[in-house]
């Protein structure tokens, strides 16, 4: 432990047996903090939550692998440290704090600082200022300032309070932190551009966007469970499976209406994947695919317009939770389901309507067909329309 006058600065990592466990600290995207969290969570297994949008994880052998999966986190600081912002911190004792941690973390190299806040600015806490009190301290022969192309990038976050965020989060306390790390130079944010669905030879309006496809098939993770497969039984443009075969997964594709089966391979064969994908109806999947395991059910159900003939919605996706479970009875089910806008501001325990029906009363349904709700979470669309993500694993 790095300790400074006047505040307790704390190195990120348990003591066991006298070795540090290392740990990373990743930063999530603004989007959805929530979402960020049980996606990190899905990914990595048990997270120490320092703020809505920063968590602790402990660096294991899969770690760097798994998180490449994520589609909600921005950044990820190794050696991280991190220190809590009370009133009377300033921002050069923070860049003081910052020098002391580099004493002992730091190789040699050139450097550059930088930092950025997320949330509410906090009064007498600018970046500038920690960039340059945390820059002037640490550099030395063995340290020198590059700020165009440095060999180690030291990032600081300054996260104050949340409010007015898009989505509703359950925890709602978040008292303001700074941490920073060594970046890590691999680490790249997902960069969707010349992903979106217009982009790609068939498109339709239905198409999911990358960044919540991806989101999907990520929350499809168990710790200790990897997915070989991804299996969506509404494949519409292929939105969610194209974000599969990107990531080098199995890719088991089908919908009812010929034109988006023909529509879905003609998109992935323009990202170059190996799939399989066939005309049927989702109560089918059972038979279409056998029996198989390492499978996400990852979909978006029909409602509205994109709903077949005049088949009722619920009737069609609790028929595809049936057929999952004789897929991969050990699979799990990540979806979004329609429902009103007024889940945005509802407290999540009060009842509310999922897919026209009283959220009780489809979770019970869901029960019944050997699934157990283990996340939902509202996403907004526009202002008459969200979707609630729902998580379930086997029941038994
Ligand atoms: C909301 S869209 C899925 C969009 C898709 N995620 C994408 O990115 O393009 C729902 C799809 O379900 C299909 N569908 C409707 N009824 C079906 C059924 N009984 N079985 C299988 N697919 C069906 C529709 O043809 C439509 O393509």
């Amino acid at each position: 432990m790095v300790s400074v006058e006047a505040f307790r600065v704390e190195v990120l990592g348990a003591l066991i047996g006298g070795v540090r466990l290392q740990m990373l600290t990743l930063v999530g995207n603004g989007w959805h903090p929530w979402l960020f969290r049980e996606e990190s969570k899905s990914l990595m297994g048990e997270i120490e939550v320092l703020h809505p949008r920063v968590v602790n994880i402990p660096l294991q052998e899969n770690t760097h692998s798994r998180i490449s999966r994520a589609a909600l986190i921005d950044d990820v600081l190794e050696n991280p440290a991190s220190l809590t912002i009370t009133e009377d911190v300033t921002s050069s004792q923070i860049g003081e704090a910052i020098s002391e941690w580099s004493a002992e973390f730091m190789e040699p190299g050139t450097f550059a600082v930088r930092s950025r806040s997320i949330g509410i600015g906090i009064d007498g806490v600018s970046s500038k200022d920690i960039e340059k009190e945390a820059g002037a301290r640490i550099s030395s022969i063995n340290n020198i300032v590059d700020l165009g192309d440095p060999e180690i990038e030291i990032s600081v976050v300054i996260a104050g309070r949340t409010e007015g965020e898009a989505h509703p989060d359950p925890l709602v306390e978040a008292n303001p932190i700074a941490v920073w790390g060594i970046r890590n130079p691999d680490w790249e944010r997902e960069n969707y551009s010349g992903r979106s669905p217009t982009d790609r030879p068939f498109f339709k309006p239905v198409s999911l966007e990358p960044r919540q496809a991806r989101l999907l098939i990520s929350l499809g993770y168990r710790p200790g469970r990897e997915i070989r497969e991804v299996v969506d039984p509404f494949c519409g443009t292929g939105g969610i499976v194209i974000e599969a075969a990107l990531q080098g997964l199995g890719v088991l594709a089908s919908d009812l209406d010929s034109r988006m089966v023909n529509g879905t391979r003609e998109n992935l064969d323009w990202v170059g994947a190996d799939y399989r994908v066939e005309k049927c109806n989702a109560s089918e999947i059972g038979s279409t695919w056998g029996r198989r395991s390492d499978c996400v059910f990852a979909f978006d159900p029909p409602y509205g317009r994109s709903s077949w003939k005049s088949e009722d919605g619920l009737d069609l996706f609790l028929s595809a939770l049936s057929s999952a479970r004789e897929v991969d009875p050990e699979g799990v089910i990540s979806t979004m389901l329609p429902t009103g806008p007024e889940v945005l501001s509802q407290n999540p325990e009060e009842e509310f309507i999922v897919m026209g029906k009283k959220w009780s009363e489809l979770e019970e349904l869901i029960a019944q067909r050997g699934w157990r709700v283990v996340l939902k979470s509202p996403i907004k669309v526009h202002r008459s329309l969200a979707r609630m993500v729902i998580v379930c694993h086997p029941s038994d």
